[in-house]
């Protein structure tokens, strides 16, 4: 039973399948009037549990939509208002949870958790974003880059900030979809070693550069985070903004990449922080499409898990 748990866990073929079948999926809803549920049904009679941990809009409301377009139903469950707040095992839940609904999609901390959940569900589940990776946002991240500029094997993807979850998955992507990846920010905020590792063990040029405009010197695609993510301690927040502030993404740094280069944020974002509001809005952003585009790519994931 496929789960989607992190992007370098999945086969590159069904990767590239899933986002074949998202672009598909898009084309045809366009020009459909809004509220036009999508022609195939696939999801017809089947029931989606949506678990969050922490706080969603995209995610949320992207699957949500989603699943309806596509004919099922969702629920919306808060983790701590559910038993798992409360004690009741990961694995009890899983158990309990694949009785009544066909597929799990959570939003968690611990990657432990979306493991153990994984183990012990027999339904598939869905990674929603963990301390350590978030596949689904990169899934709709190539999505992007693709549809804007065609296929993103050999070019250069530059991340500016912190090593953080949304890097990780974007470390992953490098080694299966064959783009080189440079890493521009402080030592103290370096991703863990064994995703770069990964990486290059797949074939992927992976560098860590701690100069920003040597960084983003000819990049294709430069991409920023928050400073400070969910999971981080808001004690850490001013120690983080001093450390990153050199690594923000304003004109006089995007100047540096190539001229037709795209801006990616996951959003959401701090406007003036990690990005000035002029590279937000301005010609080499493509956030809101990226941000549609979860839309598109979570549902060709629920569709691979699904079988459908
Ligand atoms: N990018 C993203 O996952 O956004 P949300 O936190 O709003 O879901
Ligand atoms: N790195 C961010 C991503 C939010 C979508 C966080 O984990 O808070």
């Amino acid at each position: 039973m496929p789960h989607f748990l992190d992007i370098n866990k999945t086969d590159p073929a069904d990767l590239r399948a899933m986002l074949t079948r998202a672009a598909a999926m898009k084309s045809a809803r366009a020009g459909q009037p809004r509220g036009t549920p999508d022609a195939d049904q696939p999801l017809k009679n089947h029931m989606v549990a949506l678990i969050f941990e922490k706080p969603s809009t995209r995610t949320r409301v992207s699957f949500d939509v989603g699943v309806r377009q596509m004919g099922g139903q969702t629920m919306v469950l808060s983790g701590n208002e559910m038993q798992l707040g409360h004690g009741e095992t990961i694995a009890d839940t899983a158990r309990v949870l694949s009785r009544y609904v066909d597929l799990i999609m959570i939003r968690t901390f611990e990657e432990d958790v979306l493991l153990e959940l994984a183990e012990h569900a027999s339904v598939p589940v869905i990674n929603g974003l963990t301390n350590r990776s978030h596949p689904c946002q990169i899934m709709a991240d190539i999505l992007t880059y693709e549809e804007h500029r065609g296929p993103i094997a050999g070019k250069k993807v530059t991340w500016c900030g912190d090593g953080n979850n949304v890097f990780a998955s974007f470390a992953h992507a490098a080694g299966q979809f064959g783009f080189d990846l440079t890493f521009a920010g402080p030592p103290t905020l370096d991703p863990e070693q064994v995703f770069l590792d990964e990486a290059r063990a797949r074939g992927a040029t992976v560098t860590i550069e701690r100069d920003p405009v040597r960084a983003v010197t000819g990049a294709d695609l430069v991409v920023t985070d928050t400073w400070v993510s969910m999971h981080d301690s808001q004690s850490a927040k001013e120690r983080r903004h001093n450390q990153l502030r050199p690594y923000q993404v304003n004109d006089d740094l995007m100047a540096h990449a190539r001229p037709d280069a795209l801006f990616m944020h996951c959003l959401p974002a701090h406007r003036e922080e990690e990005v000035t509001s002029a590279v937000m809005d301005g010609p080499h952003s493509v956030v809101f499409d990226e941000a549609e585009n979860r839309l598109h790519a979570q549902k060709a994931i629920l569709r691979y898990c699904l079988g459908l």
